[in-house]
């Protein structure tokens, strides 16, 4: 067995190029500068996908390491600094933190951590998504890790047929439970089946305790108290010899499901599977993307990125995805292509609400009166 690497992917909107669609090139060569020769670093790869700047990481630090992350909102906040200076939108929107103070968590970035004993080949898939949420990958993780229709080795790979554990969080209730699959998977999907409030985190191996998934779980607008944008999420997993093999890591995305997100976070579409010449969503702010890169861990170095949805097998997903925007977006303000009203980031339902109180009747109220007229006359 190899050596205990820990994978990093920690993201952030720090300025939008133009408008919320795309991430300024200045802005990547800035990221790479502050972390190139970094000496915590085994190796990085920086990337964005839509206004969303990923910083790859790979060390041995271990997860939640307070200098790995002090980078992260270090590289962060000297690109926010180039993304002021070209007055590019949103500059700094994901730091609502004045300061950095030991862990980069609650302080607006998304983070998904593993930390792995290198095996002798480590193929690891790390998904990207912009303008949607982290429960936008319960679906496909589910597929992925509880799906024989889709991961044929849960039947016929000896090493995978024990199953696979689910960590789920509740992120309003700030709680976790864990659930066994295959045995458990009815009662799980009665909670990741609303991706909202319920998110996997984490995915484990069942028969050997290892990690083989993490997501980055926080809702940005949870933390901040009120809209600054989705928490486009990120998700790290691993592939092969005992996991899902990378095709039926890729599998669930050639069916595009419906994402929460899109235009003002506030809209359901379709997750468009892209390679990274499309990662920019722009067709009414989007629709919500998602980029699959692929690396080979060799003793921590990241060879690659291959970019994995960038084939024609993936064609279909993309066109079913303009169709299914082009059908959604004749709703218009209606949902379900607007989302239901608690799960609306910003709203001016409160102020209409307001304006508009003295003109609802309340017809119960109404009623009694009219009877209480009656019965006096
Ligand atoms: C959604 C998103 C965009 C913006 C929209 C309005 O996550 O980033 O759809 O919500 O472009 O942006 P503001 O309010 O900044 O003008
Ligand atoms: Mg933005
Ligand atoms: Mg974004």
């Amino acid at each position: 067995m190899g050596k205990r690497i820990t994978v990093t992917v920690i993201k952030a909107d720090v300025g939008g190029f133009v408008g919320h669609t795309s991430v300024h090139p200045e802005l990547l060569e800035k990221a790479k500068g502050a972390l190139s020769g970094c000496p915590l670093l085994i190796d990085y790869h920086v990337t964005y996908v839509g206004d969303d700047i990923n910083l790859i990481m790979t060390h041995e630090l271990g997860r939640n390491n307070g200098e790995i992350h002090k980078l992260a909102w270090d590289t962060f906040v000297a690109c926010t600094e180039v993304a002021k200076k070209l007055k590019l939108y949103g500059a700094g929107q994901d730091l609502l933190s004045d300061a950095f103070s030991g862990n980069i968590k609650g302080l607006g970035p998304g983070v998904a951590e593993m930390e792995v004993e290198e095996r002798e080949s480590e193929p690891i898939v790390i998904f990207m998504a912009d303008k949607t949420e982290p429960g936008a990958w319960n679906l496909p993780l589910y597929k992925i890790f509880a799906d024989p229709f889709n991961t044929i080795g849960l039947v016929i790979d000896p090493k995978m047929h024990s199953g696979f554990v689910f960590e789920v969080r509740d992120l309003i209730e700030n709680k976790k439970i864990m659930f066994n699959a295959p045995e458990d998977i009815y009662d799980m999907l009665v909670f990741i089946g609303a991706p909202g409030r319920y998110a996997i985190k984490r995915i484990f191996h069942r028969e050997t305790g290892q990690i083989a998934a993490v997501s980055s779980v926080q809702r940005l607008n949870l933390i901040a108290g009120r809209y600054i944008g989705k928490d486009d999420p990120v998700c790290i997993v691993r592939c092969q010899s005992g996991y899902p093999a990378v095709g039926e890591v890729l599998e669930p995305f050639a069916t595009p499901h419906l994402v929460s997100g899109w235009m003002r976070g506030s809209h359901s579409g379709p997750l468009m599977p892209v390679g990274l010449k499309d990662a920019h969503p722009c067709r009414f702010d989007g629709p919500p993307r998602v980029v699959a890169l692929g690396f080979q861990l060799a003793n921590g170095k990241l060879v690659g990125p291959r970019d994995l949805f960038d084939d024609p097998a993936f064609d279909r997903a993309r066109e079913m995805s303009n169709q299914i925007a082009d059908y959604l977006r004749r709703l218009g303000p209606f949902e379900p292509h607007r989302l239901h009203l608690d799960e609306m980031e910003y709203t001016t339902m409160p102020m209409v609400m307001q304006k508009l109180k003295d003109r609802f009747i309340d017809l119960r109220l109404a009623k009694a009166q009219k009877a209480k007229e009656k019965g006096g006359a």
